[in-house]
């Protein structure tokens, strides 16, 4: 189910007194089974941009295509089961009275009811690395991170092909942060599932993705491995981003000793390079 975007611009009110074009000269072709990142300075675009992929925004000019479909042409329903979307601070959108209801509520729109839907549901649920007894309590119960799980697992319930997340771990603490993020990992290995990750965490990027779309007003400024990405740091800095912070580490060491690698891009990578030197000598 890739996805394929040619030509893309896409502009906020048209003609109106607020028209601003959030996104222009996109082509990006994103295939079956990637786990992408896009990142990208605050009004680069990124939210807008995924926001397409489902149809929730049309592209004002050129074209999105959806497993070779048209989004303009798309049945949304059967759209928006295929590409599933976890927007920032989803548990926002959890109202319902239980936990499994709110997880329910995609399932039932869509008619899975039944055998079927409890097993989802568990199956959801615990792929988020919650317990059953959860599913009884109300939302509102929940620590911040369980919340979080909980709304990622209404959006995997409906086992979209391509999984996309605007900054799930904003406003979490480390753990929380770690837990969620290897659920994702695992997801992504577990079932081939496409993950696209919208992050501001240059750490999290670099350890997870394995392609990296820079964004930079409105259009697409890099795109490659992290490796490629990161080795550009002053072109990354002039667009008001960073480098991972074992990165710079590594840097001022090989400004020091020179014969230690400074393309590294995190801290497992950087034990590995310093044991390395160390178990020489
Ligand atoms: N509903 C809207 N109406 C008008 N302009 C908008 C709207 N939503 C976003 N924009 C503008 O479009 C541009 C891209 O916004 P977008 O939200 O896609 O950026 P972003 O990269 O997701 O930023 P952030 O990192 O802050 O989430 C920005 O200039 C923003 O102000
Ligand atoms: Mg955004």
């Amino acid at each position: 189910m890739p996805i394929e975007i040619r030509n893309l611009k896409y502009v906020y009110d048209k003609g109106g007194p607020f028209e601003k074009v959030a996104l222009k000269d996109i082509n990006l072709k994103i295939n079956d089974g990637e786990f992408v990142a896009v990142i990208g300075h605050t009004g680069s675009g990124k939210s807008t941009l995924i926001q397409l992929f489902n149809g929730l925004l049309k592209p004002t000019e050129g074209t999105v295509l959806v497993n070779g479909k048209d989004t303009r042409q798309s049945n949304l329903k059967e759209l928006r089961k295929q590409v599933g979307i976890v927007f920032q601070y989803p548990e926002h959108q959890l109202f319902e009275e239980t936990v499994y209801r709110d997880i329910d509520f995609g399932l039932q729109k869509n008619g899975i009811t039944g055998k079927e839907a409890e097993e989802r549901i568990l199956e959801a649920i615990r792929n988020v690395g919650l317990s059953e007894d959860i599913l009884d309590k109300s939302p509102f119960e929940l620590s911040g991170g369980q919340k979080r799980r909980v709304a990622i697992a209404g959006v995997i319930v409906m086992k979209p092909g391509i999984l996309v997340l605007d900054e799930p771990t904003a406003g979490l603490d480390p753990a929380g942060k770690e837990e969620i993020l290897g659920h994702i990992a695992r997801l992504h290995e577990k079932y081939n599932i496409t993950v696209v990750l919208v992050s501001h965490s240059m750490e999290d990027v670099a350890s997870l993705a394995r392609r990296v779309v820079v964004m930079n007003n409105g259009t697409i400024e890099m795109d490659g491995t992290p490796e490629e990405v990161f080795r550009h740091v002053e072109r990354i800095e002039k667009i008001g981003l960073s480098a991972p912070q074992i990165t710079y580490l590594m840097k001022k060491l090989h400004s020091r000793f020179p014969w230690i690698n400074d393309n590294v891009l995190t801290v497992e990578q950087a034990c590995a390079e310093l044991l390395r030197h160390i178990g020489g000598h």
